[in-house]
């Protein structure tokens, strides 16, 4: 059996092309432009090309990009007043803090300052305990993606198995309170589980988020189960150069699956078009107007 591929990039450029209509509609109806903050310090690589993926994604929905761009040498004051004016400005629906930031900056308290209402990365304490209690929240872009990969192959979830390998802030633990939601039957497994490849077997969505190339191998997966790999590794490739590979092994997990997202091109492109859809539904419950249709 070869898996269907899922094809996050055609996905998320269906996502994004829904967000430019809704903000087409928004400001021709409410005379209304979302604006997306983006804060970097210093100069991690990756980080600048996610920073710059976002700003041209955000202009290309036809909404404004802020960005501050601080030195690698800022202090958390500094950046903690930058916060106080984005969360002050009117013109500013959505604000992300890329992370990591640098040691001497303390990331909770950076993201607690934020305003929950323009949190759009979903990980303030305060959008992250509604999540989990089923209110309505700004939830995290990787896991919302995720959901919607998921869907794309099953209409439902409900009664389903979910394994989600990985417990962190950011992935694995919004993504299991996604899944709750989603009615689907939900086990969070991580680098203490006993017997990990047996548990993975029980999955009939099986979404790998632990961050270690490749990990997952072909017999950890139950024949015709969907497969969501959120890895994104560099490692090393031919003539010197790297390649990209997620947690799971592709070309045996291709033999396994039903479905399968592929690295790059899975999951990755999902967060961007999930962010554009977090800054236009923050702008739509700032200005009193009703959820927006994405
Ligand atoms: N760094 C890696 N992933 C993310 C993310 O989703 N949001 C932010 N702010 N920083 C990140």
């Amino acid at each position: 059996m070869t898996a269907e591929v899922i094809d996050g990039k055609l996905i998320a450029a269906e996502t994004r092309n829904k967000v430019a209509a809704e903000v087409a509609r928004l400001l021709k109806v409410h005379n209304v432009v979302p604006g997306l903050a983006v804060v970097l310090v210093g100069s991690n690589p990756a980080s600048q090309v996610y920073v710059g993926s976002k700003k041209k994604m955000t202009v290309e929905t036809g909404m404004r990009s802020f960005e501050h761009l601080l030195p690698e040498t800022a202090s958390e004051a500094e950046l903690l007043s930058l916060i106080v004016k984005l969360n002050a400005d009117p013109a500013v629906n959505g604000i992300l803090v890329q992370l990591p930031l640098p040691p001497q900056i303390d990331a909770a308290k950076v993201i607690s300052a934020i305003d929950p209402g323009k949190d759009v990365d979903g990980f303030h304490p305060l959008n992250a305990g509604r999540l989990a209690t089923g209110l309505p929240a700004l939830v995290p872009c990787t896991p919302l993606g995720c959901v919607i990969l998921a869907k794309s192959v099953h209409k439902s979830l409900a009664g389903m198995d979910a394994v989600v390998v990985g417990r962190s802030n950011i992935v694995g633990k919004p993504l299991a309170a996604l899944l709750i939601a989603e009615s689907a039957t939900v086990t969070v497994a991580h680098s203490k589980t006993n017997d990990l490849p047996a548990v993975c077997r029980r999955a009939d969505v099986l979404f790998a988020a632990v961050g270690r190339p490749e990990m997952i191998r072909g017999d950890w997966i139950r024949l015709g189960a969907t497969v969501i790999d959120v890895g994104i590794n560099r490692v090393p490739g031919e003539g010197g150069k790297h390649r990209i590979v997620g947690d799971v092994h592709y070309a045996e997990a291709v033999e396994r699956a039903g479905a399968i997202t592929p690295v790059p091109g899975g999951v990755g492109p999902m967060t961007i078009a999930c962010l554009l859809v977090n800054t236009v539904r923050a702008a739509c419950v700032a200005h009193g107007l009703p959820a927006p249709a994405v």
